[in-house]
């Protein structure tokens, strides 16, 4: 079993704070995604875990075990990182079994181990060039051949597709995603790439200056987030922020916002809050002028053959509305849109948090 468990976990480097006590569970089997902006401690999360960093304060604990102090080849974990580390002067075959060869493994051990983990990645034909013959994808299979053959209890991936091209990360995905499927290790990534996080995850963590702001699955983080900072950094294209008022919490409750108010049964704030609201571009719904809840003008239009991306302009806003196929929205035109009140959000807008309201 490798459930990984953290416990109030801080990281000082001198007197700088960089993790502010961060407290995790982990499952064993799971696949969870660290994201956050640069500088969030994303990495440095990770390097403890690994061992490669020391832990200021706090427990962590792998497989029931505490580890805080078990040197990184103690804990069972391979680490997968962005740049690869490969030696450059040994082959394929030499790199992925390299391991195993410290490890003491015999030669004909390493040799099936290693034939294994290239048949899972497809570098059976690849086995005998060195590194400097690889395209990026393929170094980065390596890598990952290395991390596996040794059959650790954790695998810890530290933004190991930033440096390949965007048609290759997707590729790269997919095989990721297969080999959790396959071996069932428990699993850490590191991006900074939401959707990588949101594709390949169980449950992403969401990260902030050295705090954890949310984690769930990634549909409730979507669909739910805690606060504004959640709700704009999980989505793409992200979701649309329209600063508004309380104009009355119950009876008769309604927001109002420049170009217009929506009227609900109740909101969970006092009259004159200042609210942000939140509609992602899919909840802003094209209707009839009649019943539209405002007037928006198209501004610029984005052809993405499933669908068509509106930027839109509202009382000198930037709005985007997700239109169907084949609306045929023109640059100049009026747009009346509904709000899909069911996914309507509203956070405070002093402190971000989320408000709750009934439509
Ligand atoms: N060796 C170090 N000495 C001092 N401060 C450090 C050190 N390593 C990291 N930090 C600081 O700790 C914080 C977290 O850094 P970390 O590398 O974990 O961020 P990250 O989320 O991985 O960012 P990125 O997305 O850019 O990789 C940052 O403020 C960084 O400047
Ligand atoms: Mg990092």
């Amino acid at each position: 079993m490798a459930r990984i468990s953290l416990n109030g976990i801080v990281k000082r480097y001198g007197a700088a704070e960089a993790i502010h006590g961060v407290d995790l569970d982990i499952e064993d089997g799971e696949f969870v995604a660290f994201v956050g902006p640069s500088g969030c401690g994303k990495s440095t999360m990770l390097r403890m875990i690994a061992g490669l960093e020391e832990i200021s304060g706090g427990r962590l604990h792998i497989g029931g075990t505490l580890v805080n102090d078990v040197e990184p080849k103690g804990r069972d974990v391979a680490m997968v990182f962005q740049d690869y580390a490969l030696y450059p002067h040994m082959s394929v075959a030499q790199n992925i079994g390299f391991g195993l060869k410290m490890r003491g493994e015999t030669p004909d051990t390493i040799r099936d181990k290693v034939a294994e983990a290239a048949r899972i990645l497809q570098l059976d034909e690849l086995l005998d060039r060195r590194p400097g013959q690889l395209s990026g994808g393929q170094r980065q299979r390596v890598a990952m051949g290395r991390a596996i053959v040794r059959k650790p209890k954790v695998f810890l991936f530290d933004e190991p597709l930033s440096n390949l091209d965007a048609k290759l990360r997707v590729e790269m995905r997919t095989q990721i995603k297969r080999l959790h499927r396959m071996l069932r290790t428990t699993t850490i990534y590191v991006t900074h790439d939401q959707v990588e996080a949101m594709t390949l995850a169980d449950r992403v963590v969401v990260l902030r200056r050295g705090d954890i702001i949310q984690h769930g699955a990634p549909l409730e983080l979507y669909s739910r987030p805690n606060c504004r900072f959640v709700a704009e950094f999980i989505g793409s294209p992200q979701m649309n922020i329209l600063p508004g008022t309380v104009v009355a919490a119950d009876a008769g409750a309604a927001i109002g916002f420049d170009g217009g108010a929506i009227a609900l049964s109740r909101v969970d704030a006092p009259p004159g809050t200042a609210v942000d609201m939140g509609l992602r571009p899919e909840h802003l719904i094209p209707c009839a002028e009649a019943e539209a809840d405002f007037i928006a003008e198209i501004d610029v239009t984005e052809e993405l053959g499933s669908d068509t991306l509106a930027i839109c302009l509202m009382a000198g806003r930037e709005l985007t509305v997700r239109l169907p196929p084949g609306h045929g929205g023109r640059p100049g035109a009026r747009l009346p849109l509904c709000f899909d009140r069911r996914n309507l959000h509203a956070f405070d807008a002093g402190d971000g948090r989320r408000l709750d309201f009934t439509a």
